[in-house]
């Protein structure tokens, strides 16, 4: 059953949202050659309380950490360690809170340093086809067409789309229906609605789509060991179409008046 939310409850997730968002902008900012992931963990979870807020991840089928970190190959779910960030690496940084009985949940993929042409392109195609995904979150739509436009611009530019993890509803729980497949093809799946509440997450490969999990029993990788990239925004379909609730500063404003990054 798909959970639809009320004005309210999208405001109670604007304000979880706007507190992973900004975390996510402070942490963009710690992120450097040198920089430990336990480190960027720590600083996290730190600013989530001091915010009034529950780190999401934490114990979340006996995860261990706040934050994950998934450096190169690694696609998602990264255990903080000891590891130091170095030149040339991609990260991904993913991190959610629970604000006020909401879940709040988000991505980014970052550059450390200066890196390849071919790490700056997946990061930007990972990003660029989260907005093509966007586009499709209207009400004249299918869920399967947020998931085809995504496939659609990561091949377009010679990636591959992962297919074990995929997107998901989010509210009161981290992880609610409908799944949000990144593959697909489009006009399948129930019809979108107001009120809907999705956390839009493409992930996706330089080489192969396979994926392997490591001894931790956590780390995702790519079975070629190919780059990934990752990048996720929490979303809801409003009165004024579809507007991203994880987005943080005069961002954030702009898109609660427009009602849509997209659009802005
Ligand atoms: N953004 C991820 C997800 O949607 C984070 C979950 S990590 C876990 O599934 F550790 F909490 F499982
Ligand atoms: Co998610």
């Amino acid at each position: 059953m798909i959970i639809l939310k009320s004005e309210t409850e999208i405001e109670m997730m604007r304000r979880s949202n706007r507190i992973v968002a900004r975390i996510l902008s402070e942490l963009k900012k710690m992120v450097r050659p040198g920089v430990k992931t336990r480190e960027l963990d720590a600083y996290a979870e730190m600013r989530a309380r001091e915010m009034g807020a529950v780190p999401a991840f934490k114990g979340y089928h006996g995860y261990p950490a706040s934050l994950c970190v998934s450096i190169n190959e690694e696609i998602v779910h990264g255990i903080p360690s000891e590891r130091e960030l170095k030149e040339g690496d991609i990260v991904s940084l993913d991190f959610g809170v629970i604000y006020k009985g909401f879940y709040g949940d988000a991505a980014i993929t970052l550059p450390v340093g200066e890196v390849s042409e071919e790490a700056r392109k997946l990061i930007e195609v990972a990003e660029r086809s989260f907005y093509c995904g966007l586009e499709q979150v209207k009400e004249e739509n299918r869920l399967s067409d947020i998931s085809a436009a995504i496939q659609t611009e990561v091949e377009k530019h010679g990636f591959s789309v992962i297919r074990a993890f995929v997107g998901h509803g989010i509210g009161r729980n981290l992880h609610e229906e409908p799944q949000v497949p990144n593959f697909g093809l489009p006009g399948h799946g129930p019809k979108l609605k107001k009120g809907m509440t999705l956390a839009i997450e493409p992930m996706i490969a330089a080489g192969h789509w396979e994926v392997e999990v490591l001894a931790d029993g956590w780390t995702a990788v790519t079975r070629d060991r190919s780059l990934a990239a990752h990048y996720e925004h929490t979303v809801a379909l409003t009165e004024n179409g579809a507007e991203i609730l994880s987005i943080d500063g005069p961002e954030a404003e702009e898109s609660a008046a427009s009602g849509s990054l997209a659009n802005a």
